[in-house]
C-alpha cells in the first residue's frame, strides 16, 4: 500500500503522508516557462506530453506521496461542447449554456474531445517516479459545475438573482454533468488514477435546505459509483456549513476541510479519515510561522487517520523553497 492507501484504507494514523491541492502551477518557475509558450489554458490540458510533463514537474522537486493530473474541473462542460475560456486576472468566462445541444452530446463524442486528459493519466501513472505513490484523478462536483455552467463565470461570493428560476435547465444540466462526470470518472480510473478527488468549491454557497438536492443527492449517487469500481474518493465541500452531516450522508474514504473550519471540532465530530485544512497564506509567511501552524495540524490530528494537505490549492505568490519546507516539516514530524 502507498503512505495514502495506509490513510484511507488502512485507517492508520501514523504516516503523514503529503500532497498539494494546485501542485502544478503557477509558483513553480518550470511551469511558467511552459504556460508562457502556451497562451491557451484547454489546449495545454489537451497536449498530453506537456500535460504529464507539468503534472510531475512538483513530484520531481519535492518529496510529495501523489501526482493531481493537470487539468480542470471545467473540461466538463468543454466536452459537453459549451465554450470555456481562460482570461488572465479574470478566471474561467463560459459560452452561454444550450440545453438543446448538450442534450444531443453522446459518450463518444464527450470521450473524443477530451481523450488526451486520459493519454495524459495513463503517461503519468505509468512514470517509474510514481513507484509506492499515488496519481489523483479528479472532478468538480456537479453542484460547482452548475454554478459556473449557469453564471458562466465564477460566482466569487454570490450567486446571480435569479439563478434558480429556471427549474427544468437546472434540473436536467445537472443529470447530463452527473451521466458525464460517470463516464469522466471512469476513463480516468482506466488509465490508472488511483484515487479520485471531488471538487465542490461552492457547497458553501447554498442554504440548508437545498443542500440534500443540489449536493447530497448527485454527490452520494457518484461516490457511490467510484466505490463499485473500487478505488477511493475523497470530498472537498468546501466551506459547507455542517462537515459532519455531509460525512454521515456521503460516507466518502475521506473528507478535504478548509482552513475556516476549526480542525478540533472536525477530530471531535468526525470518524473517517481527514485531509487538509492548513491556510494556503501561512506558506507566504516565514518559516517560524510555517513551522507552527504546520504542528497545529500534525498535533490535532496525530491519533486520527489524516493526510496532510491545504485548506484551499496553494497561491501563485508561493516560493517553492517554502513548499520544501513545509513537506520536511511534515515528513519529520512522527
Ligand atoms: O491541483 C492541481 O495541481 C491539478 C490541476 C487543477 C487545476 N484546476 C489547474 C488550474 C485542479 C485540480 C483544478 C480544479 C479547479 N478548477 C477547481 C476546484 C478547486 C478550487 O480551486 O476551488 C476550480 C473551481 C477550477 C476552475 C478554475 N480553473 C478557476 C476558477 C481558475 C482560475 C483561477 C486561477 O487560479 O487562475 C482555473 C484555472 C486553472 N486551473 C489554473 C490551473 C493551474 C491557472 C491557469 C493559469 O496558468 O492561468
Amino acid at each position: 500500500m502507498t503512505p495514502i492507501e495506509k490513510v484511507l484504507i488502512g485507517k492508520k494514523s501514523n504516516v503523514n503522508p503529503i500532497w498539494i491541492m494546485r501542485q502544478a502551477g503557477r509558483y513553480l518557475p518550470e511551469f511558467r516557462k511552459i504556460r508562457k509558450d502556451n497562451p491557451n489554458f484547454i489546449n495545454l490540458c489537451l497536449n498530453n506530453n506537456l500535460s504529464s510533463e507539468i503534472t510531475l514537474q512538483p513530484i520531481k522537486r519535492f518529496n510529495l506521496d501523489a501526482a493531481i493530473i493537470f487539468s480542470d474541473i471545467l473540461m466538463l462542460p468543454y466536452g459537453l461542447g459549451q465554450k470555456v475560456e481562460f482570461e488572465k486576472n479574470f478566471g474561467p468566462k463560459l459560452g452561454q449554456l444550450n440545453l438543446e445541444k448538450i442534450t444531443k452530446v453522446d459518450e463518444i463524442d464527450f470521450v473524443e474531445k477530451i481523450h488526451r486528459v486520459y493519454k495524459a493519466i495513463r503517461q503519468v501513472s505509468s512514470n517509474p517516479i510514481l513507484k509506492e505513490k499515488n496519481t489523483i484523478g479528479f472532478i468538480g462536483a456537479p453542484w460547482t459545475l452548475l454554478v459556473y455552467m449557469i453564471n458562466q463565470q465564477s460566482p466569487k461570493q454570490k450567486l446571480k438573482e435569479n439563478f434558480f428560476k429556471d427549474e427544468f435547465l437546472i434540473n436536467r444540466t445537472l443529470l447530463i454533468i452527473e451521466k458525464f462526470l460517470k463516464v469522466h470518472i471512469k476513463n480516468q480510473i482506466d488509465n490508472g488514477a488511483s484515487i479520485i478527488q471531488i471538487f465542490d468549491s461552492w457547497a458553501g454557497l447554498l442554504k440548508k435546505e437545498d443542500i440534500p438536492n443540489y449536493i447530497y443527492t448527485p454527490t452520494l449517487n457518484l461516490v457511490n459509483y467510484i466505490k463499485s469500481l473500487k478505488v477511493p474518493v475523497i470530498c472537498f465541500p468546501r466551506e459547507i456549513k455542517n462537515y459532519k452531516e455531509f460525512c454521515e450522508i456521503i460516507e466518502p474514504d475521506a473528507i478535504s476541510i478548509d482552513y475556516n473550519v476549526d480542525p478540533k471540532e472536525i477530530v471531535k465530530n468526525i470518524k473517517i479519515p481527514v485531509q487538509g485544512g492548513l491556510n494556503p497564506k501561512v506558506l507566504l509567511s516565514d518559516n517560524e510561522t510555517l513551522k507552527k501552524e504546520t504542528k497545529k495540524y500534525l498535533e490535532i490530528f496525530k491519533d486520527h487517520p489524516y493526510i496532510f494537505n491545504l485548506g484551499h490549492g496553494i497561491l501563485p505568490e508561493t516560493k517553492p523553497e517554502m513548499v520544501e519546507a513545509l513537506v520536511k516539516i511534515v515528513k519529520e514530524h512522527s
